[in-house]
C-alpha cells in the first residue's frame, strides 16, 4: 500500500484531489444543489471532472506550505466548499476558512467534517467562520503570523462595498490575491495591471507574481507598507 496517509497528516495532495472527488460525487448524490451547496461553480468544477483539487488549487496549497513557517495563520475569504482549507489543514497547518453563504458554509463544514474522521487533528487546525468579509474581520485571526489569501472571490460588488475590502487588507502580514478574479473579473492584461494599482495605492506593497506555473491564474503577493517597514526596523 501506497503511503499516502499518516495517523496524523495527509502526505500527498493526489491522494486528496481523489478523496475531495468522492465527497463531491457522494454529496451530489446526496440531494439537489440547492441542498447541497454543490451549485453554480461546483456544480460546473463538478460536471467538468476538474477533480477534487485544482490544479491552481494544489499549486497554491504547495506554495503556501513551502513559502511561509509553519506557525503562519493562513485566512481563505470566500472558501466555497473549502477544498484548499481542507487541503492545508491535512497537511498540518492551521487555517481559518470565512464564507458568506449558509449553504455553501454547510458544504464546507461536512468536508472539514469528513477529513476530520481521517485525520483528527484537522478539526483543531481548521476554523469555519460564518460570514461576510470584512464584516467577520474581528472573528479572524490579523497581524503578525496571519496570510490572507482569496481564490476565485469574484461578485457584484458596490463601490462602498469593494473600497472595505480593500481597506481591510492591511490588517494581515501578507496577503494573495488572484488578479484575474479578485472582486470583479479581470480577463485582460490591463484590467489586471489596473487592480494591482489600486491595490498598490491602498498602502500594500507589491512582493511579485506567485504561482506563476499555472496558465490562466496570476496570484500576486502582497504586503501592507506598514509591515514592511516594522520588518526593516527589526532587522
Ligand atoms: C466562486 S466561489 C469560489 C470558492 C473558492 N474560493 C474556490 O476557489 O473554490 C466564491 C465563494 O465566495 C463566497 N463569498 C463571496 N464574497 C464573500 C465575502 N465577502 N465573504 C465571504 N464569502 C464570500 C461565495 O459565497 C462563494 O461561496
Amino acid at each position: 500500500m501506497k503511503e499516502n496517509l499518516s495517523p496524523t497528516q495527509l502526505l500527498s495532495l493526489d491522494f486528496y484531489d481523489g478523496y475531495v472527488y468522492k465527497f463531491l460525487q457522494d454529496t451530489a448524490a446526496g440531494g439537489d444543489d440547492r441542498e447541497t451547496g454543490l451549485y453554480n461553480y461546483y456544480r460546473g468544477r463538478f460536471d467538468n471532472r476538474r477533480g477534487g483539487l485544482t490544479e491552481q488549487e494544489g499549486a497554491l496549497v504547495d506554495y503556501l506550505l513551502s513559502a511561509f513557517p509553519p506557525d503562519t495563520v493562513f485566512v481563505h475569504a470566500g472558501i466555497g466548499a473549502g477544498t484548499v482549507a481542507g487541503a492545508i489543514a491535512a497537511m498540518g497547518r492551521s487555517i481559518t476558512g470565512i464564507e458568506g453563504d449558509p449553504l455553501r458554509l454547510k458544504l464546507a463544514a461536512r468536508l472539514r467534517q469528513s477529513l476530520s474522521a481521517v485525520w483528527p487533528e484537522v478539526a483543531a487546525r481548521y476554523t469555519l467562520v460564518e460570514g461576510y468579509f470584512p464584516e467577520v474581520l474581528a472573528q479572524v485571526p490579523t497581524g503578525a503570523g496571519a496570510v490572507l489569501f482569496f481564490t476565485n472571490f469574484f461578485a457584484t460588488l458596490p463601490p462602498a462595498r469593494a473600497a472595505q475590502i480593500v481597506a481591510s487588507l492591511s490588517a494581515f502580514a501578507h496577503v494573495i490575491v488572484e488578479l484575474r478574479t479578485f472582486m470583479t473579473m479581470q480577463e485582460t492584461a490591463a484590467e489586471r495591471d489596473a487592480m494591482l494599482a489600486r491595490l498598490l495605492a491602498s498602502g500594500l506593497s507589491d512582493e511579485g507574481p506567485v504561482i506563476a506555473e499555472v496558465a490562466g491564474c496570476y496570484f500576486r503577493r502582497l504586503q501592507p507598507r506598514g509591515n514592511l517597514k516594522t520588518r526593516e526596523a527589526a532587522n
